[in-house]
This record gives structure tokens, C-alpha cells and sequence, in this order.
């Protein structure tokens, strides 16, 4: 296989990918369903989105475990079409390391190069690589039961890069790993898809994950991709419901399209918004905690966008205050950072609730 690919075209290419699976009952399942996407070169893509919603599908298709049912699959512009997958250009790492338990880990690690008749001198510079990459350099005699499960993962990793592979697919790869191994691992893995420069396309479930380490996330719900964007757009301007209540916490304004350039929120009031949809569609802004300013009713500057209310709730978070906020046709949610006890508002105070327009977004769906 052909090593690093630092150009700038793209790597994968998805058109019109659909994938149906039969049961024996007759009953057929859309797991992929019409997916067009361009993962780039050098790209550190991530395909996020709830269990069942085709990620892991997609990613066997573009390995070649899968064949779609219709639509095309390129990588580097070559067509896929019906080759196996160890005469794909990819190397998949899974949520289960499947390493050999009785070989050590540089014997793991060179196990495919072996198979595929790479010489002896070169296996060895080609394992010393990928095991240093990995970091497990110190163990590479051991065998994977001397090893942690972040550890195997490790060399389960090393054991696909040492091929270089021109796209690595990554399936879950640290959904077995408590919580602060796995942020570790996010942190490490970023950083060696950027030394390495291959092109990652990774699978998960975990939005912090994705927003973490991901150049571009393609946001993905009951195989459809919803939404492709940087991380920050994905969670500054997400385009439907389902993607900004996904990403993260947010608050929903029922509106109307009134023009291309303005919407009706559910009390009259009118917004300067730009959409996509036609006149009269029912649609919502969304707007994050943490953009909402409480003041008390009345102070909120000119402007803001305004919205007036009553405090229900007030929590104390320690770096941050949230409070929940009555408006007569809604309830908000309102994030502000901690102020001292005495600028706090209380519970039954009146309120407005304010917002800059940019931060507000329109949302289908
Ligand atoms: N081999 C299969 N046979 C039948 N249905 C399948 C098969 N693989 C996946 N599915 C179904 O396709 C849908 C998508 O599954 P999957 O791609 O595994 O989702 P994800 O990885 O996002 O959790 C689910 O409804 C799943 O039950
Ligand atoms: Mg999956």
C-alpha cells in the first residue's frame, strides 16, 4: 500500500450509498440510506450519531465487509465496486482488539506484513515504527495479556498503521476504556493522525468525542447524514432540530418563516434570521445556555433580542450558574458563569432573557 497522501483531494468519496439489509420474515431494514460524502485527504473525519443510525454500516462499506446496495464508493478516485477489502487501500481498527493472545505485541503488530510476504529486513523498521508511534516500545515482548485494555488498543492500532494504510477506519476503537483513558487516548490519537498524516475516518457515538478530535464531523440519524461541518459549525449553526440537540444542551423557539430573512417566534415577536425554507413553514431557532443573558426585567440592552420571563429554577454548578427560565408559551434554559451570591437572580423573580441575533440559528425538522 502507498504510505501518506498529503494532497489535498479527496480520499473517500460516498454517492447515492444505500444499504438495505433482508430478514428472513421478508421485512427489510434501510441501515444506509442515500449517503453522498468527501472525506479529504489528510482528513480526520468523524461519523457521529446514535446506535442503529448506520455509522458502523457505512464505514464496513468504504472497508469493503459490506457491499452497497446501490451508489458508488471511491478512494484516491478509484472505484471500488466489488473488490474485497484486502485489496482496499484501508485498514479498519475496532472496538475489540482481537489481538493473538499468544503472540507478543511486535509479533501482532508484524503478523500482516508477514502475510503479505514483506521481507524480513523491512518488517523489522516497519514494526519499530509503528510500535513507537503507539508508544509501546517497552513492551514489545510482552503479550497482550500482560497488557491493559488501553494498552491492546494501542497495539491493535499499531497493528493497522504498520501496513500505512492511505485511509485508516476506526469503529468505537476506545468504547471499552473508562472515561479518562478514553479522553486520554482522543488526545494522543489527534496527535498521531497529524504526525502520521493518514486520513482517519472514525465512528462514534460520543459528540464530545467527535467535537474533540475531528477536523470534520458528518452528523448522522436512521441512515441519513444529516448535517456535514467543523465541529464549531456543527455546534454554532446546526441546521435541523436533531443535530443541535445532539450536540450538546440547547433551547428550541417555536417560529414561523415569515420571509427569507425573518421569522415569527410563538409570541408575535419577529427576528431577523435568514433560512432556507419558504414562507410559512413552522420551524425553531435554537439557541445555546450558554449564549442567553438574564437580566433584570427591563436592563438588557437595545441590541439584544429579547424575551421576557419569570425564574423557576436557579442550580449552582460551581463555575457556572444555570437558570431555568418560564416565558408564558416556553421554558429556557440559561447558563451564565458564577456571579457572587448577591448578583444571582432568585427563583420568582421577573426576568428578560436576552440574546444577540448571530448566536441564534433556524432550525427543520
Ligand atoms: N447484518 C445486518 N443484518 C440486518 N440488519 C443489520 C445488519 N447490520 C446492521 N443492521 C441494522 O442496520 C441499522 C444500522 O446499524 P449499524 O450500522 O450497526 O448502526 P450504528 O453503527 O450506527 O450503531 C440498524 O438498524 C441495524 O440493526
Ligand atoms: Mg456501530
Amino acid at each position: 500500500m502507498n504510505g501518506t497522501t498529503n494532497g489535498q483531494g479527496p480520499a473517500v468519496e460516498l454517492a447515492g450509498v444505500v444499504k438495505r439489509f433482508g430478514d428472513r420474515s421478508g421485512t427489510e431494514v434501510t441501515a444506509v440510506d442515500h449517503i453522498d460524502l468527501t472525506v479529504m485527504d489528510g482528513e480526520f473525519f468523524s461519523l457521529l450519531g446514535p446506535s442503529g443510525c448506520g455509522k458502523t454500516t457505512t464505514l464496513r462499506m468504504v472497508a469493503g465487509l459490506e457491499l452497497p446496495t446501490a451508489g458508488s464508493i471511491r478512494i484516491h478516485g478509484e472505484e471500488m465496486g466489488l473488490r474485497p477489502p484486502n485489496k482496499r487501500p484501508v485498514n479498519t481498527v475496532f472496538q475489540s482488539y482481537a489481538l493473538f493472545p499468544h503472540m507478543t505485541v511486535a509479533a501482532n503488530v508484524g503478523f500482516g506484513l508477514e502475510m503479505r510476504k514483506v521481507p524480513a529486513s523491512e518488517r523489522k523498521d516497519l514494526i519499530d515504527w509503528a510500535i513507537d508511534l503507539v508508544e509501546m516500545g517497552s513492551m514489545a515482548h510482552r503479550k497482550p495479556t500482560q497488557l491493559s485494555g488501553g494498552q491492546q488498543q494501542r497495539v491493535a492500532l499499531a497493528r493497522a498503521l504498520v501496513n500505512r494504510p492511505e485511509v485508516l477506519l476506526l469503529d468505537e476503537p476506545l468504547g471499552a476504556l473508562d472515561l479518562k483513558l478514553r479522553q486520554q487516548m482522543q488526545f494522543e490519537l489527534k496527535n498521531l493522525q497529524r504526525e502520521v498524516g493518514i486520513t482517519f475516518v472514525y465512528v462514534t457515538h460520543d459528540q464530545e468525542e467527535a467535537v474533540t478530535m475531528s477536523d470534520r464531523i458528518g452528523v448522522m440519524h436512521e441512515g441519513r447524514l444529516l448535517q456535514v461541518d467543523t465541529p464549531e459549525a456543527i455546534y454554532e449553526r446546526p441546521t435541523t432540530r436533531f443535530v443541535a440537540d445532539f450536540i450538546g444542551q440547547t433551547n428550541f423557539l417555536e417560529a414561523t418563516v415569515a420571509s427569507g430573512e425573518e421569522v415569527v417566534l410563538a409570541n408575535g415577536d419577529r427576528l431577523r434570521l435568514s433560512s432556507d425554507q419558504p414562507s410559512g413553514s413552522s420551524v425553531a431557532v435554537t439557541v445555546r445556555p450558554e449564549r442567553l443573558t438574564v437580566h433584570r426585567r427591563g436592563e438588557a440592552p437595545m441590541d439584544r433580542h429579547c424575551v421576557e420571563g419569570r425564574v423557576e429554577t436557579v442550580t449552582y454548578l460551581g463555575n457556572a450558574v444555570v437558570y431555568g427560565i418560564g416565558v408564558d408559551w416556553m421554558h429556557l434554559e440559561v447558563r451564565c458563569p458564577a456571579t457572587l451570591a448577591g448578583d444571582r437572580r432568585d427563583v420568582g423573580d421577573d426576568v428578560t432573557v436576552s440574546f444577540e441575533p448571530d448566536h441564534a440559528a433556524v432550525v427543520t425538522g
